[in-house]
């Protein structure tokens, strides 16, 4: 290429080819785990770093062993979702405790830190826009402590949690699996609104990235068809399979699914017997070009019963 404008050019068709050839769904069987200065056992699902091409967020799984904790870093804005095992998050000095269920709205550049305090190993997702972050300059990441175990004297004097809010603006901080509230609106079998930014935000304020909802998609039923920028699913329970762009991807439980960036069509089929239950995550960025777009979000068709399209 002679000119800048006309490497822009080319980058407009090998970002568009990228994005049509690219996988769309993490396996959670084929993960690559390594240990990290933060974590003790880590692996990216949807990321850069595994081929896909994301609006600067990522989607990674780690595990804290029994006895354990994390390291102690900070960094932009952050969303954990609390797969197993039970313990405490010290954000900003205060504790908050986590279970099965819980999701964790860490704001942006506060230290913070997870403590296995139970029996079983505790797995956790968490959602990050450290790329996007990096990439313009805002990113920074800093390891206050390394991941370790835990030190008894330390634990003991760890004082009990005081509340589920944060004391600097009064935002919300964490919220159990049994405080998720069935929402009356739903395109789905059910939602629940989590930490928004669409739906009910329940005193979150998640700006970078947010665990926006619990979507359960009945059996043999359908979600709508619609198009929308960047948002994950992640399989908590049952199996299905969703056509983005016109490519049908089948995915299981454990699994995560890319709708990425661009406003591709979609739809999410659960042809089985038995409920399927999807955590959702959703990017800030993604409402920066909704505000640029003519149309920010499309539905195409609003049944969720199945038709003979399921059978195929
Ligand atoms: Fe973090
Ligand atoms: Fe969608």
């Amino acid at each position: 290429m002679s000119d800048f404008y006309s490497a822009w050019l080319d980058r407009s068709k090998s970002n568009q080819k990228k994005v049509d050839e690219a996988p769309r769904v993490a396996k959670s069987k084929d993960l690559k785990w390594v240990r990290t200065p933060q974590d003790y056992k880590a692996a990216l699902m949807i990321a850069p770093e595994t081929g896909f091409p994301t609006g600067g967020s990522c989607l990674m799984r780690a595990e804290i062993p029994v006895g354990w904790h994390t390291g102690k870093h900070f960094h932009g804005e952050e969303a954990i979702y609390v797969e197993s095992g039970e313990g405490f998050l010290i954000l900003d000095e205060k504790r908050y405790d986590f279970f099965p269920g819980t999701i964790l709205h860490i704001p942006y550049r506060s230290p913070h830190q997870l403590f296995n305090t139970g029996n079983a190993s505790v797995g956790y997702l968490s959602g990050l826009a450290w790329h996007l972050e990096a990439d313009v300059y805002m990113g920074k990441l800093e390891q206050l402590e390394e991941c370790g175990e835990n030190d008894p004297n330390v634990l003991a004097n760890i004082p009990q949690e005081e509340s589920q809010y944060w004391p600097e603006d009064g935002r919300r901080i964490s919220m159990h699996q049994q405080q998720h509230e069935k929402s009356g609106e739903s395109k789905h079998g059910a939602t629940y609104f989590l930490m928004g930014r669409s739906g009910k935000q329940n005193g979150f304020r998640a700006t970078g990235v947010a665990i926006s909802s619990i979507f359960v998609d009945l059996p043999h039923t359908k979600s709508h068809s619609h198009a929308h920028p960047e948002a994950y699913l992640y399989a908590l329970e049952g199996d299905g399979y969703s056509e983005i762009g016109g490519k049908r991807y089948d995915w299981n439980q454990g699994d995560a699914v890319h709708v990425p960036p661009g406003m591709l069509h979609h739809q999410h089929f659960n042809p089985f017997d038995r409920d399927m239950k999807e955590l959702r995550f959703e990017f800030g960025v993604r409402y920066w070009f909704v505000d640029q777009w003519k149309k920010g979000y499309t539905t195409v068709d609003k049944h969720l019963k199945a038709t003979t399209h399921m059978d195929d």
